[in-house]
């Protein structure tokens, strides 16, 4: 935090019912179809309950470049105005379409850190990434073949090629990847959306995933980066321009295409702080559900400096909540 400043506060204490009110104002356009609604829902939510904590915040990793949203747009100003200053970094939903189909692995995120420590895409929406857990920290190279990352990853955690598995986004962009993966003899786990959810998965040990690899989201990234930190694994990123122009516009703003972004760049020093609630059922929590009198959430809350880790499982009194707060948790 900024000098003076007590750095014994753990923010992400008040992050998590950000996502959790993202979470559950979100949740009931679970399978409606309906993306937008679902972004919208979970944005207004977690604005209203971070403007509410005690910072003085600005968003670096927001709703901005790629869905063009007006609300925690990149550069807004959350938090009450009271020090720490801090960098955020929102997903108020990973995985939309997860959640307008009623599909598994939607969550809603906050990281935070201290000021002018989290790195900024600018205009590149998407990186390439390799996202591991603690044991296999120190083996990647992003720019080394596929073969031999996942040799090395293997060796790390103590097991053969053939135990490991590794998590890609579906997407055409990623068929020469799946082919090495698969000639490698890996066993392959293909998700169509959600890599923050599946990067914190690679990063924790003994998890059913030992490896996150391809492009996706540059926002997702540095969300993962934070979370990482603070489970202690690794994830090297690179920008992946979609085009020529994409590619003429990093330049003109300053961005090295050839730079290895490491843990560090992603987000710098050690006091990072993170929540993350699930939306719909997954692997690593449980989505939200109506329990008749209330509504239960289930949670992950991670400060990078101390190492703790808590599970929170909250239940929720929704009528109480709509007596005085403006978020509408029902429809
Ligand atoms: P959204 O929920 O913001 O749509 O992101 C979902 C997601 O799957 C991310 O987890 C991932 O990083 C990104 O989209 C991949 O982008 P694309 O769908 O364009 O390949």
């Amino acid at each position: 935090m900024a000098v003076g400043s007590k750095p014994d506060r753990n923010l992400a204490m008040e992050l998590v019912r950000a996502t959790e009110a993202a979470a559950m104002a979100a949740a009931r356009w679970m399978g409606k179809g309906d993306r937008n609604a679902c972004d919208k829902a979970a944005v207004d939510a977690m604005r209203l309950l971070l403007a509410s904590v005690d910072m003085d915040g600005v968003v670096v990793i927001g709703e901005g470049e790629k869905d063009e949203a007006p609300m925690l747009y990149n550069g807004e100003r959350i938090g009450n105005g009271n020090e720490p200053r801090t960098d955020i970094a929102v997903d108020p939903i990973d995985g939309t379409r997860l959640l307008s189909l009623g599909l598994p692995n939607s969550v809603s995120v906050v990281a935070l850190s201290e000021r002018g420590t989290m790195f900024s895409p600018g205009p590149i929406v998407y990186m390439n990434k390799i996202a591991v857990g603690a044991a296999a920290r120190d083996v990647v190279d992003i720019d080394a073949p596929v073969q031999d990352n996942l040799e090395n990853i293997a060796r790390a955690y103590g097991k053969g090629v053939e135990e490991l598995t590794v998590v890609v986004l579906d997407r055409p962009r990623h068929r020469e990847l799946i082919d090495q993966i698969r000639a490698a003899g890996a066993r392959l786990k293909l998700i169509s959306d959600g890599d923050v959810s599946a990067s914190l998965q690679a990063a924790t040990h003994a998890s059913a995933v030992d490896a996150l690899m391809g492009i996706g989201g540059s926002p997702e990234a540095v969300i993962s980066a934070a979370a990482i930190k603070c489970l202690g694994g690794n994830i090297q990123c690179k920008l992946w321009p979609r085009d020529e122009s994409e590619r003429q516009r990093a330049r003109d703003t300053g961005y090295d295409l050839n730079r290895v972004l490491n843990l560090e760049d992603l987000v710098k020093g050690d006091n990072v702080f993170f929540a993350i609630t699930g939306v719909t059922d997954g692997e690593l929590l449980e989505g939200v559900r109506y329990l008749g009198d209330h509504v239960s959430t289930d949670s992950l809350v991670m400060r990078s400096k101390s190492g703790t880790f808590r599970r929170i499982k909250a239940e929720h009194r929704l009528d109480k909540l709509m007596q005085y707060s403006n978020i509408p948790y029902e429809s």
